[in-house]
This record gives C-alpha cells, structure tokens and sequence, in this order.
C-alpha cells in the first residue's frame, strides 16, 4: 500500500527541452536571443523589493500588457505567467482535463501535449507542416479534419509560427476555423513571432487567445515571463488556475520596464540578430547541412545521421538539439550563438559531420 498519484501523471515521462550545457560548453541547443537584455530591464528586475509580495495577480503588469496590445478587454483580458509554459498548463487546467479533447498542431513544443496529458485530458495531433527540399509549409487539412473527426476538442494549440517548422496559418484561415468551432478555444503560442519573418501578431478573439513570450527576444529567458492575452472570460479562468504571486517580484518589475523596452527594441534587436544570423549560417554552411527552416534565432538543417552528429558536436562541447522530440527525426535546429563562438561552433560542427558522415 503507497499513496497513488493520479494515474495521468504516473505514466508521464518529462517532455524534451534544450538548454542545460554544463559550464564552458556552449550551448545552441536553445532558440534565444544571445544578445544581452536591455539594461533597464535588468536594472528593474535587481531593485525589485524582495521582502514582500508582489501583486498577487500582477495586475499592473496585466494593464502594462493590455495597454500595449489596445485590448478590448484590458487587463481583465490577461493573465501573466511564470514564463509562457505556466500558462501553457494553466490553460490545460482550465479547459482541459478528464473526459475533454486537446488537438496539438504538430510539430511542436512539447508542453502543449504534457500539460493536456497531465490534466487527464485526451490528445490529438495533427501534422500541420509539410517538408519539401527548400523547407516546411503549412498544411491546415489534418488540422480541420482532427477537428471534426472525434469529439468536440475543448482546447487546441498551435504555434504562430510553428516551432521549429516556422509554418503558420493564414489569419484568415484561422479565423474560419475558430468561427467554425465556437466552443473550442484555439491557443496560438507567438513565442517566436518576433524573432520570425515578418508576421504580425495576432489579436485574441473570443475563442481565440495569444501567448506572448517576449523574454525570447530581450535574452531574459531566465527572469520566467510570459503573457496570455484573451477574452476577459478566458483569461479569467485561466487566473482562476495559477496559484496567487505566481510570478515573481522581480520578474514583474522587470516585465513592467520590459514591455515599454519591446516597442523601441523590436527593429533595432531584430536587425543585429539577422546581421548575426546570416554570418552564423555563412561560417556552418556545408553539402552535408539542409537548411529547412530559418529564424532570427535558429536554423534547422536536415542531416543524414542526425542523432550521431547531435552526440558527435556534444563531445566536442557543443551543444545542438535532435528535433526528434518535436516529431522531425533527422533534422536538427541549431541555435543561433554570438559573434565570438561562431567560429567554435562551426568547427564542433564540421568535425562532428567529418566523423559521421565523412566526404570521400
Ligand atoms: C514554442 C514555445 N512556446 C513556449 C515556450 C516557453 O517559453 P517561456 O516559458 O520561456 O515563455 C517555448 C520554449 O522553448 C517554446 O519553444
């Protein structure tokens, strides 16, 4: 006789994530912005009181958020997270659960299918991406069709754009389906809309909620920040399903400063990282690389032997994620890493293909 946790969550290996590289390695196993946070950010986030509660439902920073998208809901129509993937599972907790149906727009992050899983909650994926030798396209029918074969989905998330595919639906599109089915709530995770190609955000709608993680973009992954904008009667049950001070004083300070920063240092940041990107890819590439997908922030290549290079450039320090866990054996994203690691990282890269795959 032992205590027995709810059997979902007994069956529930943790989902794969990058990051993590040991002190001296270096780590493109990520998809963040190497360059360093705005100061004022960071300044923020040091002078933060530390010997009492935050807001309890961050409520300035909901406003700050609301202010900036011009909401119609305000602030009522925002919750805020300890990073963007508390909220992924908070929205899991709020509409999902045993007896309800999540549709996953795959490939993608790993959470959305954790959390639903976790809540008790049935999972579909649908296949959305399309690869073709010069990359990935959306593909909106299995999605469609996981929507209207089955029962009814109570919650369906997706990625604008898909990560690390970079596909995404059509606004017009994705307004049809959400028109369609008015009981779903649709969930699009931007986390990569600002280190994508040009895509304007998106607004929420009724069935129809935003997840902003910004701290992507401003290097700040480790302040744990993110934002859902939404319907006020979304947001508020998903607020109804995060604990009270989830996010931390100094996050939120931070994040005050942070959303005032995101408007001047969009283009500028965007513009350094591209300059970098394009100078990363130029050093990696090699006949043995296939460019899929390329972001500010990552390019993911297709190579024979994946796995054995992934292990090969790790023995060598480097680190690179296998997009086998994101449903893409055979590819591989690498990250992007600043100006004076690119040379270490080409090399590791290099050798690492010259062991596996060598050109005779
Ligand atoms: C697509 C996607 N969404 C959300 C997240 C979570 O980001 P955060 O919790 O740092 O906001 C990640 C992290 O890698 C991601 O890849």
């Amino acid at each position: 006789m032992r205590p027995r946790p709810r059997p979902e969550l007994e069956a529930l290996a943790p989902a794969v994530h990058g990051g993590g590289a040991a002190p001296g390695e270096l780590d493109a196993s990520t998809a963040l912005s190497p360059l360093a946070p705005p100061d004022e950010v960071v300044a923020a986030a040091r002078a933060a009181a530390l010997d009492r509660y935050p807001p309890v439902d961050a409520a300035p920073l909901r406003a700050a958020y609301a202010r900036a998208a011009e909401l119609t809901d305000g602030p009522d129509g925002v919750a805020i997270g300890a990073g963007s993937v508390e909220l992924i599972w908070a929205l899991a907790r709020a509409f999902a659960g045993p007896d309800r149906r999540v549709v996953v727009a795959a490939p993608a992050f790993g959470e959305y299918a954790q959390a639903a899983r976790a809540s008790g909650a049935t999972v579909t994926i649908a296949w959305t991406a399309r690869e073709h030798d010069a990359g990935f396209t959306w593909d909106g029918a299995p999605l469609a069709r996981a929507l209207t074969d089955g029962a009814e989905a109570a919650l369906v998330f997706l990625a604008r754009p898909g990560s690390p595919t970079l596909v995404a639906p059509e606004p017009a599109a994705l307004a049809a389906l959400a028109a369609a089915h008015p009981r779903t709530l649709f969930v699009v995770d931007e986390a990569y809309q600002p280190v994508a190609a040009e895509l304007p955000p998106l607004r929420p709608s009724e069935n129809v909620a935003v997840l902003r993680s910004d701290t992507k973009l401003l290097g700040l992954a480790g302040l744990r920040l993110g934002a859902l904008l939404a319907a006020a009667p979304v947001a508020r049950a998903v607020r109804a399903a995060l604990p009270p001070w989830n996010v931390s004083a100094p996050a939120q300070a931070a994040g005050l400063v942070a959303v005032e920063a995101l408007a001047r240092e969009l283009a500028p940041r965007r513009a350094r990282l591209a300059a970098l990107a394009a100078a990363q890819r130029a050093l990696v590439a090699d006949d043995r690389l296939a460019p899929r997908a390329a972001a500010l922030t990552f390019t993911v290549y297709r190579i024979s032997g994946a796995p054995a290079v992934v292990a090969a450039a790790a023995a060598r320090g480097v680190r690179l994620r296998d997009c086998t866990s994101f449903g893409l054996p055979g590819c591989v994203r690498v990250g992007l890493v600043d100006a004076p690691d690119q040379p270490r990282l080409a090399a590791a890269l290099r050798a690492a293909l010259d062991e596996v795959r060598p050109t005779s």
